[in-house]
């Protein structure tokens, strides 16, 4: 059973003397749809029937767009991580008239008895408040105590894309949906897109091992990595642990360094304005580097699709990836050691954040590896250069010489 959409009203009471929807409201909003979906699905007395109450130990509210009397906002709940004695629980506020985005907010619940002591979540949690169907080829695979959203797409070799930071598998769009011959794999990493976003410490080899057992899972041995960005770390961190079933590697707008000092610090600059303004503040930090600076005047419906994406990212999940891109190991002295890892580096001519000098170095470092530079691309080379890219790789792969 999926848990329904609920449609709520707001009323001249519930807005301050400019007339906007007040913060006290809409967390009562927030909660009143929560309890709607229980009142249309098990019952509102689904918990207490169970000996077990939601306690909220942690709440992170976004407010994105100020709504006023007579707006009719539509609330989707999403269970995002569901552990022993606690779950999470996403819910996003959209104005019905213009779908515009109203306020996210992301709850951490643990489930107690009477006497406030932590009892199981119960069983049927997950029906009662299961996530909508996922869209198109996406599928929902379990590994590591995460559900990870994965799309998954024709036959062949198979080729494992990774996104990069804060984004998900449809940065891949073009490709996954062009390269055929191959089976394709694009996972939302565990706290980006539709993949759950569990509130604990991320690591590159976290990563790694999630999309390791993905592969064990889906029956694929061997497999060629195709990263971007913080895809690349991850790509990186994958061939340490697995190397023997790395039959080739892309590398995309991404650098094999680990953070400097003054890096470090800026990660831990963004994960205060994460906590501070959500995702929405990282959103607007990071969208003018992400693609390149003439995108916004003669591609503004990208910008827009990469901000949504961004601001689609749960706190938790950003969070999660900043300590894992500060903490991340340099890969520069792994480099020379690809001897039997055919690599293409791929960059955008204009990327700002992993630059084209660093595209050359990795280039140079690993034996026999191809050095691409797409003009009129920025960090985001599948998505600004789709076609070029899609060639790219389409040469590339055809030339591993595969397919028996
Ligand atoms: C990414 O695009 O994955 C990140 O921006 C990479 C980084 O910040 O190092």
């Amino acid at each position: 059973m999926a848990s329904p959409d609920i449609d709520l009203t707001v009323y001249p009471d519930e807005c301050d003397a400019y007339g906007h929807l007040n913060q006290a409201s809409f967390i009562a909003l927030f909660e009143r749809a929560r309890w709607e979906t229980l009142a249309r699905g098990p019952g509102m007395d689904f918990f207490t029937r169970q000996g077990a109450w939601p306690a909220v130990r942690k709440s992170v509210v976004e407010y994105h767009a100020p709504a006023f009397p007579g707006d009719v906002i539509r609330f989707s709940q999403v269970l995002v991580h569901l552990g022993r004695t606690s779950f999470t629980l996403r819910q996003t506020a959209r104005r019905l008239r213009d779908d515009a985005l109203i306020a996210t907010a992301e709850l951490v619940f643990v489930c107690v008895d009477a006497q406030g002591r932590p009892v199981p979540v119960p069983e049927a949690l997950p029906q009662v408040m299961a996530d909508k169907p996922l869209a198109g080829n996406l599928r929902r695979v379990a590994v590591n105590g995460v559900n990870l959203a994965v799309d998954v797409r024709g036959q062949g070799p198979a080729v494992l894309f990774i996104h990069g930071y804060p984004l998900d598998h449809s940065i891949w769009d073009y490709p996954l949906a062009h390269l055929e011959g191959w089976l394709r794999i694009a996972p939302d990493l565990r706290g980006m897109g539709q993949s759950d976003a569990p509130d604990l410490g991320y690591s590159m080899a976290t990563y790694a091992e999630d999309l390791l057992a993905l592969l064990d899972t889906l029956g694929v041995e061997r497999v060629v990595l195709c990263g971007l960005s913080m895809g690349g770390y991850v790509a990186f961190e994958m061939l340490r642990r697995a190397h023997e079933r790395v039959s080739g590697m892309v590398l995309m707008d991404t650098r094999s360094e680990a953070d400097t000092l003054e890096g470090r610090k800026a990660r831990d600059a963004a994960a205060a304005l994460a906590r501070e303004g959500g995702a929405s503040a990282i959103a607007d930090s990071m969208l003018p580097k992400m693609l390149a600076p003439s995108a916004a005047t003669e591609n503004p419906a990208l910008a827009e699709r990469v901000r949504k994406m961004m601001e689609a990212t749960p706190v938790s999940g950003i969070l999660g990836a900043l300590g894992a891109l500060r903490d991340r190991p340099d890969s520069t002295q792994d480099l020379p050691l690809l001897t039997r890892t055919p690599t293409l580096v791929v960059v955008g001519e204009q990327d700002q954040i992993t630059p084209k000098d660093r595209a050359q170095a990795m280039a140079t470092a690993i034996p026999g590896a191809r050095l691409a530079v797409v003009p009129g691309a920025g960090h985001l080379t599948p998505m600004e250069r789709p076609e070029a890219t899609t060639a790219l790789l389409a040469d590339f792969l055809t030339g591993l010489g595969l397919h028996s």
